[in-house]
């Protein structure tokens, strides 16, 4: 038997179908959306099913600390803000401080800023200053994919036995099976991959995903 091919209108009327039906339309998140468009920041926030699964990943692994790396414009912090719930934090870090101003705006109008703490600066600056802070439940790492294997690393470093990693674009349009890509976010994505297949601190799989950002794929791990 020949399974059919997805089209490309196929699938995203699938994920239409998914979006309206399991994860439904929030004013504050669209709006959250707008604003990050309005301030010319790239559209590449995670895909409505692609958030709420993270949402639900936090709240399944009962997250009360959540670390995010790339804000962007605060539409998958939204997210996880609402996942950890009252009495819980989510650190979100962005490089750019005017993404982060866009982002706290956008906290604020979904009521969710008192739970959340964005750190300005270049991750690999930031993530070392986190050392001393309680272990982080879940950490989604979002940013530069160059940089996957060093977050990946402080993850795990600031992470406890059980802690959930998910890592957002490792299939990239196909891109990631090419081992002599010279593109630089491949090859770091590669290298994030291989990290999480090899080091023993880490148990890890990863989803290929067909959603309102295309063809792409999300890792999810646990630090033994
Ligand atoms: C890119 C980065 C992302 O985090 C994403 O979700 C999509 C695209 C990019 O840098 O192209
Ligand atoms: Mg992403």
């Amino acid at each position: 038997m020949t399974e059919p091919t997805p089209t490309p209108a196929g699938w995203q009327a699938v994920d239409r179908y998914f979006a309206d039906t399991l994860v439904g339309h929030d004013p504050d998140l669209e709006a959250a959306v707008a604003a990050q468009h309005e301030a010319g920041m790239p559209a590449i926030e995670v895909a409505p099913v692609n958030a709420k699964f993270l949402h639900l990943l936090a709240r399944i692994a009962g997250a009360r600390r959540v670390l995010e790396i790339g804000t962007l414009g605060g539409y998958s912090t939204i997210w996880l803000a609402r996942a950890v719930s009252e009495g819980g934090e989510v650190v979100t870090i962005e490089a750019e401080p005017d993404n982060a101003a866009v982002a706290r705006r956008s906290l604020e109008r979904a009521g969710v800023a008192h739970r959340v703490r964005i750190e300005i600066g270049r991750a690999a600056d930031v993530l070392p200053r986190l050392s001393g802070e309680a272990p982080f439940d879940l950490v989604f790492i979002d940013a530069d994919k160059e940089s996957n294997t060093i977050y990946l690393d402080w993850a795990a470093r600031l992470g406890r036995p059980g802690t959930v990693i998910v890592v957002d674009n490792v299939a990239r349009s196909g891109k990631v099976a090419d081992a002599h890509t010279t593109d630089s976010q491949i090859v770091g994505v590669r290298a994030g991959l291989e990290m999480l297949g090899t080091d023993p601190r880490f148990d890890a799989t990863a989803l290929q995903t067909l959603d309102a950002k295309g063809w792409d794929g999300v890792a999810v791990a646990i630090v033994r």
